[in-house]
């Protein structure tokens, strides 16, 4: 059966001092292995090797980049590439958030390199897919969530499939205190499952962890977690303190 994951997206915030200070605060408890429960934090690139230091060892937590680039190296100003993210050691990496979608012109096409290319080199892609409010006011929220699936997952093998990790953020609940109910989760986190049936077959679609996040908290995540289809969080701004990140973690070990 699949694992929770409770995985935190710092987005540009937690510079290296921050990060330490945040595994320094880090109950130990959290950082146990837990049976059915992961746990991982992505801070800015710039903060990863602080994450990798200040982690304790044995530490069960694990670390993951926001970002990265789809070519090997070269000439590509500001970007960083999976050897890099491999030479730390980060587990996983978050491709295609709304946030890059919207600021940084990332497209279906381009997430889809990354997300080939994270696999290709052995890091797990978290990948972001997502409505805005328009598009759920006017009832296009399971169109464009579908696009972006198929989109994002294109070509992939179902043995590629069933490593990735998705993650459904509508838009409207990002880091604006509203969140989706737990019915709105469950019913596009169920059709998410539907495509990736259609796309990888069941077995493949079963294994994979679909994330909820938008304004998830610790006064809400039992209720959201308790849902068939919704297997952890990727959590911002309840992420960035280590207590309330202890919290999310357990909520998701209470679950199971
Ligand atoms: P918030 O939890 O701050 O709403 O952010 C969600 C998110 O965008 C995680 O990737």
């Amino acid at each position: 059966m699949r694992s929770f994951l409770i995985a935190g997206n710092w987005k540009m915030n937690m510079g290296p001092k921050e990060t330490a200070d945040f595994f320094g605060q880090l109950d130990d408890a959290v950082q146990q292995e837990k049976p059915g429960v992961e746990a991982a934090v992505c801070p800015p690139f710039i903060s990863l090797p602080a994450a990798f230091e200040a982690r304790k060892p044995g530490s069960a937590v694990k670390i993951g980049a926001q970002n990265v680039h789809f070519e090997d190296n070269g000439a590509f100003t500001g970007e960083v590439s999976t050897t890099m993210l491999n030479e730390l050691g980060c587990d996983f990496v978050i491709l295609g958030h709304s946030e890059r979608r919207e600021y940084f012109g990332e497209d279906d096409a381009i997430i889809n390199k990354k997300v080939k290319k994270a696999l290709a080199d052995g890091i797990t892609p978290i990948v972001c897919v997502g409505e805005v409010l328009d598009e759920r006011k006017s009832n296009r929220h399971f169109d464009v969530v579908k696009t972006q699936t198929t989109g994002s997952l294109a070509g992939l093998s179902a043995s590629d499939a069933g490593k990735i990790v998705i993650a459904y953020e509508p838009v409207w609940a990002i880091g604006t205190g509203e969140t989706a109910s737990p019915e709105q989760a469950q019913e596009m986190h169920a059709f998410i499952r539907k495509e990736l049936t259609g796309l990888f077959g069941q077995d493949v679609a079963d294994t994979i962890r679909i994330l909820y996040g938008g304004s998830m908290k610790p006064d809400n995540a039992g209720e959201l977690m308790q849902n068939p289809d919704v297997d952890g969080g990727l959590i911002g701004g309840a992420s960035l303190k280590a207590d309330s990140f202890a919290k999310l973690v357990s909520i998701a070990a209470e679950q199971k």
